[in-house]
C-alpha cells in the first residue's frame, strides 16, 4: 500500500465522505473549500464519454517508453506522480512498465478518477500500487523531495497557470528526479493552420465535405484564439484548450522553477509530419478516415511537408515531449 499521507504536506480526506460515488478517492483537505475552475464539462459530467472516446494507453505507453529510453530513471521502483491522470492513459503504462512502481494519480475531475479507481479494482494486485487524489495541479500540496518521476499527458495546456504546476512538481521531485509532459506546440501548428486556411479558401471552388470544412474552420478558430489570448483576459479560464506552447515558454518556465535540464523533442513523424497530423486530427476530432479529404487537399498538405528539409522537420514541433530534470 502507498503511504500517501507521507507524500503530501496537508491532511488528505476521502471524497466519499461528501459523495458516495467518489469513495476511495482522496483529496487534500484545503481542496474541499475550493471551487474547481478552468475545467470543462467533458471532464466532469461527460467523463464516461470522454473516457470511451480518448482511451489509448498503447499510444501513451509507446511515448513513455521512448522518453525513458532517452532519459532513464535512476530506480526500477519509482514513486510516480501522474498529473491530470484522467481515466489513466499514462497511469497504466507506468504501472505496467515498472512492476515495483507506485503511482499517485491526480486530477481535478473526481468523475474521471472514479473510472480509473473502478478499472484499478478490476486489475487486482495493481490496485495496491495506485492511489487517486482529486486536486488542482496548480496548487502545491506535496511534501518536498518525494517523487522519482512525474508525468503529465496532455495536461499543462488545460491549466490556467501551468508554471504553478511545474513549480509544484519541481518541489515534489527528488533531486535528479524527472518530469515528462506531452503538449501541443505553436510553431508546427501555426504552419498547419495556414495550410488549413488555404484549404478553406479553395473550398469555394473545389469539392470539400461540409462537415470537414466546418471542422477545419473550428480548428483554425481554436488555434487563433489560443495563440492570441492571455490568461488575464475574459474567457481564458472557460477555454478547454488554453495554451499552445513555444520552446521559449518552456525555457523561461524551467528556469523560473529551478529545473537543471530541459529537453524538448517532436512527437511527430519526421517524414510527413503535417499529413500524419492531419490524419490524426480527422480521426480524433471527427472520427473520420483520411479519405474524407479529397486529393486536391492532400496535395496541398504534401506540398507543406515537402517544403522542409528533414533537419528542419525535426526542429518543428506540432506535439512535443518535454523532459525536465530537477
Ligand atoms: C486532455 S485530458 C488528459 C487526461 C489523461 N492524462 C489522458 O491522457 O487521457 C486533461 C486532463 O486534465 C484534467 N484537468 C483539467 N484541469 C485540471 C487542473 N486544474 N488540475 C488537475 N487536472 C486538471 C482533466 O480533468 C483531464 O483529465
Amino acid at each position: 500500500m502507498i503511504d500517501t499521507a507521507a507524500l503530501f504536506s496537508v491532511p488528505l480526506v476521502d471524497l466519499g465522505e461528501r459523495d458516495a460515488r467518489f469513495r476511495g478517492i482522496l483529496t487534500p483537505a484545503p481542496e474541499l473549500a475550493q471551487r474547481p475552475t478552468g475545467i470543462t464539462a467533458q471532464f466532469l459530467e461527460n467523463a464516461e464519454a470522454y473516457h470511451q472516446r480518448f482511451s489509448n494507453t498503447a499510444y501513451f505507453r509507446l511515448l513513455i517508453e521512448q522518453a525513458l529510453a532517452a532519459t532513464p530513471l535512476a530506480t526500477s521502483a519509482p514513486l510516480i506522480l501522474d498529473l491530470g491522470s484522467g481515466s489513466g492513459n499514462s497511469v497504466w503504462p507506468c504501472l505496467d512498465l515498472f512492476a515495483d512502481a507506485q503511482v499517485v494519480a491526480t486530477d481535478l475531475s473526481p468523475n474521471l478518477l472514479a473510472i480509473l479507481r473502478d478499472h484499478a479494482a478490476s486489475r487486482g494486485a495493481d490496485a495496491a500500487r495506485l492511489t487517486t487524489v482529486c486536486m488542482d495541479a496548480t496548487r502545491d500540496y506535496y511534501a518536498a523531495d518525494r517523487f522519482d518521476f512525474a508525468v503529465g499527458a496532455a495536461i499543462l495546456h488545460h491549466l490556467i497557470d501551468p508554471v504553478a504546476a511545474l513549480a509544484a512538481v519541481h518541489r515534489a521531485l527528488k533531486p535528479g528526479g524527472i518530469a515528462l509532459f506531452f503538449e501541443p506546440f505553436e510553431n508546427g501548428n501555426a504552419l498547419l493552420m495556414l495550410a488549413y486556411e488555404d484549404l478553406i479558401a479553395e473550398a469555394a471552388t473545389q469539392p470539400l465535405r461540409e462537415d470537414v470544412l466546418a471542422f477545419l474552420k473550428r480548428m483554425v478558430h481554436d488555434f487563433r484564439v489560443r495563440s492570441a489570448i492571455r490568461p488575464e483576459q475574459p474567457g481564458f479560464a472557460e477555454l478547454d484548450d488554453k495554451w499552445i506552447f513555444t520552446k521559449r515558454w518552456f525555457e523561461r518556465a524551467a528556469e523560473a522553477c529551478g529545473y537543471r535540464e530541459l529537453r524538448i523533442e517532436p512527437l511527430h513523424d519526421l517524414d510527413r509530419p503535417f499529413a500524419n497530423q492531419t490524419r490524426a486530427n480527422l480521426n480524433m476530432g471527427l472520427g473520420l478516415p483520411p479519405e474524407v479529404l479529397p486529393d486536391w487537399a492532400w496535395a496541398r498538405i504534401d506540398r507543406l511537408d515537402q517544403a522542409f528539409s528533414p533537419d528542419l522537420r525535426a526542429d518543428l514541433l506540432i506535439e512535443g515531449r518535454v523532459v525536465l530534470r530537477k
